[in-house]
């Protein structure tokens, strides 16, 4: 198959073709770096053309906006009819008010409405965001974390390879939203503070639970990110992603 990665090189979508080239598809990585721009539509065209199935893993967190969104959009645009786009998206994102996640739920809504062969494929945060978040405010003997906040994270090379069984599925008749993806287990933050810092061959951490401000903290706090029902759990736990650190 030939098979179009957006974002082909960050976290998530380098892996993705990296998997798909071992399975021996035809794959093109596109990103800023190879003269395509989701944010002005700057090569698009070309690069998605004559494309089996398009793994749409462009994202700019800091600037949503024209990328994911408005990008979201071009990209549905330039795709020809044979194309089958397999989109990731974020494990409740619609049930929050974090501003990237308002515009992952806004994405979402231009391809429910697009007409095209769509898979929305939700995925929790990855190991590698969980430990950034929940690692970000220990020092020294202290960890201070959101109260509440928890997170199922999942190892991304996981994610890839299942995005990439998607692409290789039949193309669907429409928009789709498969299983949500999810890590084998759920973790307080505080959980990960100490294992990070015992990684790190120091003592566990104190760690202060703080109170969430504002609505975003809130729906963290709320483990609005957790999975629902319908979850596929799968790769390597914390730990396993920790100790390959
Ligand atoms: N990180 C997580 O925990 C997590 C969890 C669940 C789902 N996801 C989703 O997974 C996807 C990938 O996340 P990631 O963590 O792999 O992101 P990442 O490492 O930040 O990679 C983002 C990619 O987007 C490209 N990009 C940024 N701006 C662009 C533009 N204007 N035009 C074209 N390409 C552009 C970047 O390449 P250039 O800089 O070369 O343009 C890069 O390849 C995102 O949709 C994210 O929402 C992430």
């Amino acid at each position: 198959m030939r098979i179009v990665v957006t974002g082909g090189s960050g976290a998530l979508g380098s892996l993705v073709v990296d998997e798909a080239r071992t399975r021996g598809h035809d794959v093109t990585a596109i990103s800023r770096r190879t003269g395509v721009d989701l944010a002005t539509g700057d090569g698009l065209t070309e690069a998605v053309r004559g494309a089996d199935a398009v793994v749409h893993c462009a994202s700019n967190p800091r600037k949503p906006g024209p990328v994911d969104v408005d990008g979201t959009r071009r990209l549905v645009e330039a795709l020809g009819p044979q194309t089958h786009l397999v989109h990731v998206s974020i494990v409740g994102c619609d049930a929050s008010p974090f501003g990237y996640y308002v515009a992952k739920t806004k994405a979402e809504e231009i391809l429910a409405n697009a007409g095209v062969a769509t898979t929305v494929v939700r995925a929790t945060q990855f190991h590698a965001f969980a430990a950034m978040i929940a690692g970000a405010l220990t020092k020294g003997p202290v960890a201070l974390t959101l109260r509440g906040l928890a997170f199922q994270s999942v190892e991304t090379a996981w994610v890839a390879r299942r995005l990439v069984d998607h692409a290789e599925a039949p193309r669907p008749d429409g928009f789709v939203r498969a299983t949500d993806l999810a890590g084998p287990e759920v973790l307080t933050g505080a959980d990960i503070a100490v294992r990070l810092r015992r990684h790190a061959g120091r003592k566990a951490p104190h760690v202060l639970g703080l109170p969430a401000v504002g609505g975003a903290m809130r729906s963290f706090a709320q483990r609005t990110n957790l999975p629902g029902g319908d979850v596929e759990t799968g790769g390597c736990t914390f730990d396993e992603w920790l100790a390959t650190t």
